[in-house]
């Protein structure tokens, strides 16, 4: 169903590798909604996915960019501006991989090298996103910027391995850069902290499954689903959330606020 929440708007969604993919579904509807955008991924995502399936099926160009690369960024920001005939109104960052957790290291035996490139890509992505549109001067007043991040940034998941520190970084650079994007251009800028998800990424965190369930059971409203989390994201770039900035958002079915379940324990 649309409403045209989000007609006139332009945006650029990055990290539809698949159709399991969140930000797959955040383009869907945001283009359901009116919105114009462009979509990215990393060049070697480009050749392992089926993003352009996904371009085609809403007329929007794909822009190559690797989210760690300011040259990149710049070009992603430039073209996006050309195509869609103006500054961008929001950005989607949906972007995680974790080095260490892909080979195989534990928590206790991580590589640092791999460390700091998980970080790279998982949150300083992210700031440099947010720096690079700001100093280009690329957002609309009155956007919205948003990441997606895991209540392991709060509580301890022991698979969630160095993704726990990457998602802490990210959302304190969400409410950090919230401040100076508030006072540049009104803009917003926040972070969705989604339940357990079947996609490329959620799946590569070690007995996941059980995990799956586990949370399934702990959350009131049960998981949320891709879709569910997609029209979250469509209600914080459309007008009605403008004075919301620099949070945390749960969209987890209640399960940031469990203490324990019954279902849980098969009561
Ligand atoms: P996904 O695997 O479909 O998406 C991750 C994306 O990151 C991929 O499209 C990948 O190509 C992209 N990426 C990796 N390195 C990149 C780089 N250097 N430059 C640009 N893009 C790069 O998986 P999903 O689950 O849709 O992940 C999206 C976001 O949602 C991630 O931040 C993830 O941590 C977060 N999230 C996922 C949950 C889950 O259970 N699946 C739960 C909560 C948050």
């Amino acid at each position: 169903m649309s409403n045209g929440l989000l007609a006139g708007k332009r945006g650029i969604i990055f990290g539809a590798l698949d159709e399991q993919s969140i930000a797959w579904q955040v383009a869907e509807k945001c283009v359901a909604q009116g919105a114009k955008i462009t979509l990215t991924n990393a060049p070697v995502a480009l050749r392992l996915g089926t993003i352009q399936q996904l371009a085609e099926k809403i007329g929007a160009e794909v822009i190559p960019a690797d989210a760690t690369s300011l040259e990149d960024l710049e070009n992603l920001l430039t073209k996006s501006q050309e195509i869609l005939g103006g500054k961008m109104d929001f950005m989607l960052h949906s972007i995680g991989m974790s080095v260490n957790m892909r080979k195989k290291r534990t928590y206790d035996d991580l590589n640092y090298d791999w460390m700091q490139k998980t970080f790279d890509i998982s949150a300083i992505s992210f700031h440099k996103l947010m720096q690079t549109a700001m100093k280009m001067d690329a957002m609309n007043e009155w956007g919205s910027i948003l990441a997606l991040t895991y209540i392991a940034a709060q509580r301890v998941f022991p698979d969630y391995s160095e993704m726990a520190e990457s998602k802490s970084l990210l959302e304190s650079f969400a409410r950090s850069f919230g401040y100076h994007w508030a006072k540049k251009a009104n803009v917003r800028v926040n972070t969705v902290s989604q339940s357990p998800t079947m996609t490329t990424a959620g799946t590569g965190v070690k007995g996941f499954q059980d995990f799956f369930d586990y949370s399934n059971k702990m959350s009131p409203l049960g998981n949320a689903t891709s879709e569910q989390c997609a029209d979250y994201c469509v209600a914080m770039f459309s007008d009605l959330t403008k004075m919301v900035t620099m949070q945390n958002l749960y969209h987890d079915g209640g399960f940031s606020n469990m203490g324990m379940a019954p279902e849980v324990l098969g009561l």
